[in-house]
């Protein structure tokens, strides 16, 4: 029978849901069978009610594929039909309207439930254990936002797993910015950008983080890894906390910075008082007085890393975080 088909439907979707999202609060989906069942036995106390009336006249049974008005007309004689079939076309409506109603919660719980479990990485050494490629991912840091973002990992250097935080390769994007930009992040992540100060700030506050350094000027490439990066918030304006031990083949032009609190040209936070570092070095970094590198300074003469290895204006710079194991 068309309500024998209907409740069946609603029960073998119920199921259907619990299977399928198995992570998902199971308390939810009970309440939620419960509802329709309470509602499919209503339903179904109108049914027999209705069957019991249509008991009496054996002849008034729906038969499948017989147009109901046609039996009206056999037996109008027993007065009450037409209300009958009328109530039956409501119970038939109720029923559509309770299946639309459930299948509007199946797909609300659904939904809820893939945003509830859909986990994004927290950073891009997670992203490998997943076996995601080097490019650009989705990763989540509940300590600066419950929103995702992109970021670029390089799984190939070192190891991999390293979430790119800072990258400069042809001078495409604008880095000469404002406070604001340099906060949030800025640049496209699969080419030039900027991860922003609030993000690394997050990113190396939860767990201690190295800092893999990629270098490449005309005379040659190079690496430096130090072992403990840390970016302080907002409230210190972002200060360069630590950077640790380092190693590599670009030498150190780091450490200087360390204890210097971020600065962009409308934000000037370097020790010199009557000097702007950001502005005149046309960048923007954590400016001592002013520095021995600059890897957010204009693409060209002021990209520079000056250590005892590199001597020249960078072509390529790229700074890179992983969480140290
Ligand atoms: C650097 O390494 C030394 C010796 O291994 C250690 O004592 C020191 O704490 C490290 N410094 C940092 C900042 O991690
Ligand atoms: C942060 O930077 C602003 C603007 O340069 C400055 O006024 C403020 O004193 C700095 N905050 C701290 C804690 O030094």
């Amino acid at each position: 029978m068309l309500i024998a088909l209907f409740i069946a439907l609603l029960i073998s979707n119920g199921f259907a849901i619990q299977t399928k999202n198995e992570v998902c609060t199971l308390q939810s989906i009970c309440d939620n069978i419960v509802e329709i069942t309470s509602q499919v036995a209503d339903i179904r106390k109108e049914q027999e009610r209705q069957a019991n009336i249509l008991e009496g006249s054996p002849a008034l049974f729906f038969e499948p594929g017989r147009e109901p008005k046609a039996l009206i007309t056999k037996n109008n004689e027993l007065c009450t039909l037409l209300s009958i079939c009328n109530n039956l076309a409501a119970l038939s409506s109720a029923l559509a309207d309770v299946r639309a109603e459930q299948e509007r919660q199946a797909d609300l719980l659904e939904k809820s439930c893939k945003t509830e479990t859909a986990s994004y990485p927290a950073n891009c050494y997670e992203a490998l254990k997943d076996s995601q490629k080097s490019g650009v991912t989705e990763i989540r840091v509940p300590e600066y936002s419950d929103n995702p973002f992109k970021v670029a990992c390089d799984q190939e250097s070192h190891g991999g797993g390293w979430t790119i935080i800072l990258r400069r390769t042809d001078g495409s994007e604008d880095f000469f910015r404002e406070w604001k930009d340099y906060e949030k992040g800025f640049g496209q992540v699969d080419g030039e950008y900027f991860v922003g100060l609030g993000p690394l700030h997050a990113l190396t506050s939860s767990v201690e983080q190295e800092l893999l350094i990629i270098l490449e000027d005309i005379a040659g490439e190079g690496y430096e890894l130090y072992d403990n990066f840390r970016v302080s918030g907002v409230h210190n304006n972002y200060t360069l906390e630590s950077v640790g031990n380092y190693t590599g083949t670009a030498g150190d032009a780091l450490e200087y910075h360390v204890g210097m609190q971020f600065s962009t040209k409308d934000h000037d936070n370097a020790r010199p008082l009557d000097f702007n570092c950001a502005a005149s070095c046309s960048g923007a970094w954590w400016y001592n007085v002013c520095y021995q590198s600059n890897l957010a300074g204009l693409y060209g003469d002021w990209l520079r890393w000056n250590s005892n290895y590199f001597y020249y204006p960078l072509k390529t710079a790229i700074m890179m975080i992983r969480p140290k194991s």
